[in-house]
């Protein structure tokens, strides 16, 4: 019998080890992983300069807690706000660097309404969840009322923002929702209205950031600048953390005793994020940029006959493709292919390699989604 609480319908191979962009069953079978353990292994399995910085960390201290000095955190806030004047708050995952921009947000608005998006998924905790309207994730919770979930990328999304809102918080590339590109001039109307009102942008870039769709922040490649940005899962490559990113006008909302977190910047998990945000030099956005556009190359060519493909979306390596046909036994037929894949809403299979695999992997990998793919 087992002990665990059924939250995942889990499958039966257990992964044991990997290496560059493969994972290795208790068996001893490789697997090419266009999954990253959902989008956490960006730099894929034993990246030598990260592990190098956790080992050196590892060996120095583990915990020292917020209540010090972290000379660790200042680097890794330096990297994330780039030279701009931005100031950064340590979790540790997505749903709760989220629940940090809500607290902030509505402290400093002194405002409780928000806005988010039909298809948005923001976490699991409750102030999260309470942004992410998916009935079966909802249900039985009693989640925060003060929310109103609008279409993505349609007009009246803008028309219904006024200034009894906080904030607006939404992906620019939905991820869990079904890869769903924002429209630029959509994103761009709806920013300018909001920070013309007052209301705080909030990006969550969980998914979508470190690198993801070739620069460091999805965001980017809209033109716009959010007043909060979130990130985790890839941030450390798969140490966990999160971080809420702020403007810094925004700062006379916290004090100390605002908010906190024993575990948030954590040494070791802050040596493994110093190390990742290094590895992302311009050089290494451009390769994702390039090995992006091969690989929706590959798929729109590849899906011209295939009836069982409805549409194929994405940016960079953070790729959706919409299927008629049910997209679990997709996902399994692919794993005893040897190839790891994702599902996401709206029976899309969801694709977000290892950003380190390289381009003849990714080619052969997408010719054998694509064959099962007509097989299904
Ligand atoms: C866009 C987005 N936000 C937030 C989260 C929640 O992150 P975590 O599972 O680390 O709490 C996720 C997780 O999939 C996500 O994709």
């Amino acid at each position: 019998m087992s002990h665990l609480f059924e939250t995942y319908a889990r499958s039966d191979i257990e992964l044991v080890d990997g290496h560059d962009a493969y994972v290795v069953d208790a068996l001893g079978n490789e697997y090419l992983d266009f999954g990253a353990g959902i989008g956490v292994m960006n730099l894929g399995y034993h990246p030598s300069s990260v592990q190098a910085a956790v080992e050196k960390q590892i060996k120095g201290i583990w915990h020292t807690s917020n209540l010090y000095k972290s000379t660790l955190q200042e680097r890794v806030a330096g990297l994330l706000t780039q030279g701009t004047d931005r100031l950064v708050f340590f979790a540790n995952s997505g749903a709760e660097a989220n629940e940090a921009a809500l607290k902030l947000a509505r402290r400093y608005t002194g405002k409780h309404k928000i806005m988010n998006f039909a298809q948005a998924f923001h976490g699991r905790t409750y102030g999260a969840l309470s942004l992410t309207p998916v009935t079966a994730y909802q249900a039985g919770y009693g989640v925060d009322q003060d929310v109103v979930t609008v279409p993505f990328n349609q007009q009246a999304a803008i028309d219904q923002l006024d200034d009894t809102f906080a904030a607006v918080i939404l992906e620019v590339v939905q991820g869990e929702g079904g890869i769903h590109v924002a429209d630029r001039s959509w994103l761009q109307r709806l920013v300018n209205k909001a920070q013309h009102l007052g209301v705080l942008v909030i990006v969550d870039e969980v998914q979508s950031g470190m690198g993801r769709t070739g620069s460091l922040y999805a965001y980017e490649q809209f033109d716009i600048v959010p007043d909060i940005v979130t990130v985790a899962k890839a941030l450390a490559n798969g140490l966990p953390v999160g971080a809420m990113i702020g403007q810094a006008k925004l700062g006379t909302a916290f004090q100390p005793g605002s908010h906190g977190t024993t575990f948030g910047g954590n040494p070791v998990v802050m040596a493994s994020a110093y190390a990742v945000l290094q590895s992302l030099t311009p050089e290494f956005l451009a390769d994702v940029q390039q090995k992006g556009l091969a690989i929706m190359h590959d798929l729109v060519q590849g899906s011209q006959d295939l009836q069982q493909v409805k549409a194929i979306r994405g940016l960079g390596l953070m790729i959706g493709i919409e299927l008629t046909t049910d997209v679990q036994p997709v996902l399994m037929k692919l794993r005893e292919r040897g190839i790891l894949a994702l599902a996401a809403q709206g029976n899309t299979l969801r694709l977000l390699p290892v950003l380190t695999m390289n381009e003849q992997e990714m080619h052969a990998g997408v010719m054998t989604i694509l064959t099962t793919i007509g097989e299904s």
